[in-house]
């Protein structure tokens, strides 16, 4: 029977009150109060975000509207026809069962307690009781509310899986991961940090994370780290992506090291992943090195058909080694131009011998098919994928800043930087050294050329630059001609 029919007008009562009351008309202001408090506490009940429930010998003899939609049925479905146990998933009904009977007995005052039910669709929730024991109509009840806990679960165990995920991860990856709080002290520390650096998890905690990288790298890092740790702003740390790492024995490792910045509960964390990369940096200079042997290798072969400017490519590309070095240029640049000027007069392969050495003038046509030597060796070069505009070098090593040069009569900034240093070493080079239409006229000579066409025919920066390196850091070439 349902609550609403033992009594339509006044819905559930609780308790069962006897009321005594002499005169008629308290007896009225306490019934229509009594009224007014139930309608209160079956608003409240009907309205409740939580499920409640009364049970009496073990069968809803009311639920709210919020129980049975958590069941997926409508309340006139469960009272009086449904028992606590339909709706509790087998494996937990022993579980209910005690806890109802405890509180319709008198054994227990109040219950709390975890259950899964099941919906009348088969699927599983998960739900929290909170049971006490009461008496309704005179007879021993259990009421009680019912909070679903099934999404709460359901999200927790998925943060448990993606903690667990993290952590299996964190702690099998090779590479180091070590995770700082805002004032540099080691909060986490995984396997391969371990194996890394050294130290055990244990010994490294709370220390400051500074000792992990080589003392040269200590004071800008950690004013770097200080500034990343007040703003939150991770890209302040960019520019020790590579770094050398410190091991507990002392000895110092080549690391790259990547950072994220994150918000954890207790403040700003900075998890760092840093990987050893020695042997990959060996691996590459050696790659390197075998790329300038072969490089140096061609650039002599080429020479042995012209014994008068052997060493020539030699000479421009240490020459202009040093030019880019002196102007403060990039690693890249030196590099490449070092490249560019072992390769610039490849294209002279193209050019018949007895004009290359020729000991008279050239006439105007020997002239032209001289200077075709930037298009072949441009030809030639533009296969090979070099990390540095090569081939773009050895085209325009030719060309003038004033645009009075060949093959394309280009001006200042239209000629790249490198082919502009290449210009300067290649003119100081072939001054100074021995032509086979001219004897060697001397360094001395050559930087006055410099001088004289300074900002006319060479770029002022790159001539600047020369000079100083003949004139006050003694730069000489492996094989100075004769003067
Ligand atoms: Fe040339």
């Amino acid at each position: 029977m349902a609550v609403g029919d033992v009594n339509s007008e006044s819905g559930p009562r609780w308790q069962e009150e006897e009321l005594t009351s002499s005169g008629s008309s308290n007896l009225e202001r306490e019934l229509s109060s009594l009224k007014e408090s139930e309608e209160l506490f079956r608003l409240l009940v009907e309205s409740s975000p939580v499920g409640a429930y009364l049970i009496q010998d073990f069968k809803f003899v009311y639920v709210n509207p919020t129980f049975a939609e958590l069941f997926g049925y409508k309340p006139e479905e469960i009272v009086n026809r449904l028992g606590p146990l339909d709706l509790v998933h087998p494996d937990d009904r022993r579980k209910v069962e005690e806890n109802v009977r405890k509180r319709l007995q008198g054994e227990a005052e109040t219950v709390r307690y975890t259950a899964r039910g099941v919906r009348k669709d088969g699927t599983v929730i998960v739900g929290e009781i909170f049971g006490q024991r009461a008496t309704f109509r005179g007879r021993p009840a259990a009421v009680g509310s019912l909070v679903d806990l099934t999404e709460k679960l359901r999200l927790l165990e998925s943060l448990k899986e993606s903690e667990e995920r993290y952590r299996s991860m964190f702690q099998s990856i090779k590479d180091a991961i070590v995770t700082v709080d805002a004032d540099a002290q080691v909060v986490d520390w995984n396997k391969g940090a371990e194996r890394l650096f050294g130290y055990a998890r244990e010994e490294i905690l709370g220390q400051p994370f500074i000792r992990l990288v080589s003392e040269r790298y200590r004071g800008k890092l950690l004013a770097a780290f200080r500034r990343a740790a007040e703003s939150g702003d991770v890209r302040l740390l960019e520019e020790f992506a590579e770094i050398e790492g410190v091991r507990r024995n002392g000895t110092e490792f080549a690391a790259e090291m990547s950072i994220a910045c994150w918000k954890g509960r207790e403040g700003l964390r900075f998890t760092g992943i840093i990987r050893d990369v020695t042997e990959r940096k060996e691996a590459f200079a050696r790659l390197e090195r075998l790329l300038e042997e072969v490089v140096f290798a061609f650039s002599a072969a080429v020479e042995t058909r012209d014994p008068y400017t052997a060493r020539h490519q030699a000479n421009v590309a240490a020459l202009a080694r040093a030019i880019a070095a002196e102007m403060g240029l990039p690693e890249k640049v030196v590099k490449g131009v070092y490249f560019g000027g072992l390769l610039h007069d490849v294209g002279k392969l193209s050019i018949p011998t007895e004009i290359l050495s020729k000991p008279t003038p050239l006439t105007p046509t020997e002239r032209a098919l001289v200077e075709q030597h930037t298009l072949k060796g441009y030809e030639i070069l533009k296969r090979v994928n070099f990390p540095w505009p090569v081939a773009e070098m050895a085209l325009q090593h030719h060309e003038r800043v004033d645009g009075s040069g060949y093959p394309r009569g280009l001006k200042g900034d239209e000629i790249i930087l490198e082919a502009r240093i290449l210009a300067v070493a290649d003119v100081v080079e072939a001054i100074s050294h021995h032509r086979p239409y001219r004897p060697a006229r001397g360094t001395t000579q050559a930087l006055r050329e410099l001088e004289e066409h300074r900002g006319v025919l060479y770029d002022p920066r790159v001539v600047d630059a020369c000079l100083s390196l003949f004139r006050e850091k003694g730069f000489r070439f492996e094989t100075e001609a004769e003067v």
